[in-house]
């Protein structure tokens, strides 16, 4: 491989003949052996990652224990789940599916908590018996739900409570916020030590944990700090009520990245912030990063399939479409987008895809290259929150997903297909009669 320039961590252009690559693997051969839409992703990256926030913890909790349970929402596939689980990570999941995926690529209980507002019965049931580390509770209602669950499995549940610290974030979409009060996460902190009171009645919960997660993309250290000092303050509070089986603290995730010119979160002062108050209550940290450990890694490559002028403007239309990355539709997100071989010009364009919506567009009024019909672009920060909500809009198969680790590549999940589409449906009803 020749010299290369740098582009974002796991993709580069070779300046030797100006191809993208993903770590060493040009693009252009991806699209071309799989086709496109596909999402690819740099193994190296997520290591990077997962170990650039390992090595700043490390280096200031001192013997203070530390878990990274990556939030499995933001990227599920199982050769992802299995790489980061090789690396030591727990995960964050928030769903059955999750648990399901999540113990079939190798994890056990004791590597999951569960969050998320509407824990259903056969959710709880299936942690259990699971026997995960925390359920994350966020409502008293919950709380009452895994007692009587926990009663009537036989065992005691291990739980958390998913406090709401009231902090506010500077997230840059209001979609993406979730920790102040009267959101619907978490349970507002001035209510939980009446809610400990409670769980000392209940035979089958024993509460292990305090949780918190402000939100997502956030790039100041701040709010991590206050929301840790919240938690230990209440941790000394429930203490001072006798409980003594607290052992974790987990701050959630959230840690921000760079899709634009974003400054990303600084480790060692996100690491300083909260390190004194985990130090000082002596229970072992818990992060839920999900964006920070996959969202860079990640690249879409769609095809030029037309381009056509309208209103004085130039418009890519492309294979790939808001039901495969719904970022920028949902939430007006900014994805970098980069020709994946070399090209003459630059030019201002707007880059659509083929949805039948008019806000199926992942720029407007963008500098790109100008890549000629037939040629790739390549939408990066896409390995968070890309694939994982995608959809069948326009019966649409979802795209094919590839990792590559330096000079492999190979797939990891293929291209959905039509026949893929009908397998649930019925094409006559399956009738009752009332
Ligand atoms: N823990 C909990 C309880 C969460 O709700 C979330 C994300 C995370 C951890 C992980 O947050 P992260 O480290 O990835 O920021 N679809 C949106 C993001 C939704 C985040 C939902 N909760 C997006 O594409 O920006």
């Amino acid at each position: 491989m020749g010299e290369v320039i740098l582009v974002q961590s796991g993709y580069s252009r070779s300046h030797e003949n100006g191809e993208l690559l993903c770590d060493s693997v040009p693009l252009r051969v991806i699209a071309e052996t799989y086709g496109t839409p596909t999402y690819v992703y740099s193994a190296n990256t997520i290591r990077d990652r997962y170990n650039a926030l390992s090595d700043a913890l490390t280096g200031v909790l001192g013997s203070s224990k530390f878990r990274l349970h990556f939030a499995m929402k933001s990227n599920s596939n199982l050769s992802i789940l299995g790489l980061l689980r090789g690396l030591g990570a727990g995960v964050d999941i928030v769903s059955g599916g999750e648990l399901f995926r999540a113990l079939k690529a190798g994890y056990t209980g004791v590597d999951v908590v569960f969050s998320g507002v509407g824990k259903t019965d056969e959710e709880i049931t299936a942690a259990l018996k699971a026997g995960i580390k925390s359920l994350n509770v966020e409502s008293p209602a919950e709380l009452e739900a895994i007692q009587r669950v926990a009663e009537s499995l036989g065992v005691v549940a291990p739980l958390s409570f998913r406090v709401n610290p009231d902090v506010y974030v500077d997230s840059p979409h209001p979609y993406i916020k979730t920790g102040e009060h009267g959101m619907k996460f978490g349970i507002p902190d001035d209510q939980i030590v009446e809610l400990t009171k409670r769980t000392l009645e209940l035979p089958n919960v024993r509460l292990v944990g305090l949780a918190a997660h402000m939100g997502s993309q956030i790039a100041q250290a701040e709010p991590y700090g206050i929301t840790a000092k919240k938690l230990l303050d209440l941790a000394n509070e429930i203490r001072a009520l006798g409980v003594t089986t607290l052992r974790y603290m987990d701050l959630g995730g959230g840690i921000g990245v760079t899709y634009e010119n974003e400054s990303p979160m600084n480790l060692i002062a996100f690491a300083n912030a909260i390190a004194p108050y985990v130090i000082e209550s002596g229970l072992e940290l818990e992060l839920e990063p999900g964006r920070f450990l996959v969202a860079e890694s990640g690249a879409l490559l769609a095809q030029v399939v037309y381009r056509k002028r309208s209103g004085g403007k130039d418009i890519f239309i492309t294979d790939t479409g808001m039901n495969d990355l719904i970022r920028p539709a949902l939430y007006e997100a900014y994805h970098a987008i980069d020709s994946v071989s070399p090209v003459e010009n630059q030019i201002v364009a707007d880059i659509v895809g083929p949805v039948c919506e008019s806000g199926d567009f992942f720029a407007l009024d963008r500098t790109v290259g100008e890549v000629e019909q037939g040629g790739y672009y390549a939408l990066r920060g896409a390995g968070a929150y890309g694939y994982v909500m995608a959809s069948n809009y326009n019966s649409r198969g979802r795209p094919a997903e590839v990792l590559v680790d330096g000079d492999r590549y190979g797939l990891i999940s293929r291209r959905e297909t039509h026949e893929d589409l009908l397998k649930l449906e019925y094409d006559t009803p399956l009738w009752n009669i009332e």
